[in-house]
């Protein structure tokens, strides 16, 4: 099958396409043929093994994926697709299903086919939904949705979001207002509109107002692009409120600080635990019209390296999408 590999840590460039061995579903798995994929932050991050996270989150990186090189030599962690053929103890999956997913840190999704177990992260394409957004469903939907609930937000509370035009904004702002917050979403001047589209309350746009200067305060400050900081975000929380963090080593620790001291605290729950029911719960939210994958730009397979590139230059509004085969419409 056509593969997108690398076997080196290193900029988009490292990347090429090649023949490689299709992989053989084992008894309790599904094989698929994959429609459509992503580049998301985490290939960007995993490429790069974290190069500019410093030492310690470089180490980590190298630790989980291997030390002098890359263990899964296949980037691509979210997928949408059908199934090809089904192992012999499968019960919930059959020949011709659309499918969607996420496999995680298991990556191997940048390429025609990848395998499944049934209770790993899957769940039937969303009726109407084309394989280009389920592809571009999970990865930001599934991490904010363990954040918001690891951060018990619910129904009246005032949240800011900030940076909710991204993979993880969209879905942040989408899921909160769907928890009852009332959502005050901070984004460039080109994102407002978008912002408001997903079901933001009030958009700030950051290149005209500093929300840590207004006055308002909020019981939860989502960062959900990793570009601002408990400490500045601090006056803006009302009493006992939470700062939910996306990435930062530095999160970790204020997380284990503010969990002892202080009234305010920082949430940042990791590994998460995702599971098959919450790629479940988010397909039900889309049948509902409740939730929808924002996408940017699409490219085929062969552009990766281009795809990757533009990624990199963390502007990209939701999600980036990459077409591996008659990826378009509906089945
Ligand atoms: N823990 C996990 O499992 C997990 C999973 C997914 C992502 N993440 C982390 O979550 C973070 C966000 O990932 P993502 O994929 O959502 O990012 P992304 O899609 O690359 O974010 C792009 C968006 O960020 C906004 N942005 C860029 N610089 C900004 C700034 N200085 N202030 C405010 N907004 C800014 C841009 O919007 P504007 O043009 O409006 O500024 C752009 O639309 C990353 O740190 C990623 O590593 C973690």
């Amino acid at each position: 099958m056509r593969a997108v590999v690398y076997d080196t840590y290193g900029p988009p460039d490292v990347l090429r396409l090649e023949d490689v061995e299709r992989p053989v579903p084992k008894e309790d798995e599904v094989l698929v043929k994959i429609h459509a994929t992503t580049v998301n932050r985490l290939d960007v991050h995993t490429r790069e093994a974290n190069r500019g996270g410093g030492l310690a989150v470089m180490a980590l990186s190298r630790l989980v994926s291997g030390v002098r090189r890359p263990r899964q030599p296949i980037l691509g962690s979210e997928f949408s697709g059908v199934v090809e053929e089904v192992g012999a103890a499968v019960t919930e999956y059959a020949v011709g299903d659309s499918v969607f997913g996420d496999t995680g840190l298991g990556f191997g999704c940048h390429a025609e086919f990848t395998c499944m177990s049934e209770s790993d992260w899957m769940a039937r394409k969303p009726a109407g939904m084309s394989f280009e957004e389920a592809a571009a469903v999970c990865d930001g939907a599934l991490n904010v949705l363990w954040i918001l609930r690891k951060g018990d937000v619910k129904k009246g509370q005032k949240v800011l979001v900030y940076g909710s035009s991204g993979s993880c904004g969209t879905a942040t702002v989408q899921l909160t207002k769907y928890f009852g917050a009332d959502v005050t979403a901070v984004c460039k001047t080109k994102n407002v509109e978008l912002a408001r589209s997903l079901g933001a309350d009030r958009v700030i746009d950051y290149t005209q107002e500093d929300f840590t200067k207004n006055g308002e305060t909020y019981d939860v400050i989502v960062d959900a692009v990793g570009k601002h900081s408990f400490k500045r975000c601090k006056d803006s929380l009302k009493p006992g409120g939470k700062y939910l963090a996306t990435d930062g080593f530095r999160n970790l620790v204020l997380a284990m600080w503010t969990s002892r001291f202080g009234d305010k605290k920082v949430v940042f729950p990791i590994p998460p635990r995702y599971t098959k029911e919450d790629v479940g719960f988010l397909k039900e939210l889309i049948e509902a019209g409740k939730y929808r994958a924002v996408i940017d730009r699409c490219y085929p397979l062969e552009d990766v390296i281009e795809a990757a590139k533009y990624v990199e230059t963390q502007q990209k509004t939701g999600n980036v999408v990459l077409i591996v085969s008659g990826g378009a419409g509906n089945p």
